[in-house]
């Protein structure tokens, strides 16, 4: 298990340190264009010689190379849709809508059933993964989360709204039965209390009754005037992030059973 969960973090990490940033980075830190032959495009997969132009710190392969994707990730491309173990080229691949409802069946959920997922953010570089709670929108497929203010993963997104997530159930790695794993790529936005979404995104979605702490005997009305007091009390403190998937990836061993494909994709 652990080899394999700590491959896919690194997977993880690497790909947001790969390309997360790369563009924020280049619109602070230009690459001088005096007299310096033109990058050509690389793999994913390319090396710098000694031979290499100097990179200055910050700079990352993206900034100045374009970076072909396919050769890195032609094994997933294999997993999802190729020709492997049990399938031939494209057989056992789910309809979009398929691959939806199993996505929500994994990490839907509203309120109390909000999941725990790791939030891989990247600011200069430098990669930040951190676990929280999002609740899933089954009517925009959008996830949102509460954050308080001032924490180290918000000005990352404020800065590089590019991130991943992750959403695992712990599985027996000699058996890899009952694996299910949730991967997330998008955009993410930081909603603040003077929008007016903040309280319906609270009211309709999130879990926050719990934080605050109706009295069990309190009369239906006394329930709601505490509940929106703490709404309105929470409003400078905590932000809401609303992540927007462009892509979702869902291995599930289950999957199987059918004679599907474990590794299935949505994108938006
Ligand atoms: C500051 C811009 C810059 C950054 C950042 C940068 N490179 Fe380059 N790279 C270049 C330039 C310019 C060349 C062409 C040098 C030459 O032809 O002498 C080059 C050449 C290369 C080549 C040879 C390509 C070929 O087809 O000949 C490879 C491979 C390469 N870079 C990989 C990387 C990798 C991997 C990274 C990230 C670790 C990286 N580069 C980061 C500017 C950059």
């Amino acid at each position: 298990m652990k080899k394999r969960a700590r491959s896919v973090v690194m997977t993880v990490v690497l790909f947001v340190a790969v390309f997360g940033c790369g563009r924020f980075a280049a619109k602070d830190v230009q690459p001088k264009a005096e007299a310096v032959p033109k990058a050509q495009a690389i793999i994913a997969a390319a090396e710098v010689d000694s031979g290499h132009p100097e990179i200055e710190p910050g700079l990352s392969c993206n900034d100045c190379h374009e970076i072909k994707l396919d050769a890195n990730t032609t094994a997933t491309k294999v997993y999802l849709f190729g020709q492997s173990p049990g399938h031939s080229e494209g057989e056992g691949v789910m309809s979009k809508e398929r691959v939806w409802a199993e996505i929500e069946k994994a990490i839907g959920g509203l309120k109390h059933d909000s999941k725990t997922f790791i939030l891989a953010t990247s600011l200069n570089n430098v990669p930040l993964s951190t676990t929280c709670e999002w609740t899933l929108d089954p009517k925009t497929g959008k996830l949102y989360g509460f954050h308080e203010a001032g924490t180290e993963k918000l000005r990352h997104i404020e800065a590089n709204p590019k991130v991943s997530m992750n959403y695992h159930k712990e599985f027996d790695s000699e058996t890899f039965k009952d694996f299910l794993c949730v991967q997330v790529r998008g955009t993410a936005r930081l909603i603040n209390g003077d929008d007016p979404d903040f309280e319906r995104i609270m009211i309709e979605l999130l879990p926050y009754e719990f934080g605050a702490r109706v009295p069990a005997d309190a009369t239906p009305e006394q329930r709601e005037a505490r509940l929106k007091a703490f709404r309105q009390g929470v409003k400078k403190a905590f932000l809401i992030s609303e992540i927007t998937p462009e892509q979702i990836t869902i291995a599930n061993q289950k999957f199987r059973a059918e004679g599907m494909r474990v590794y299935q994709r949505w994108t938006r």
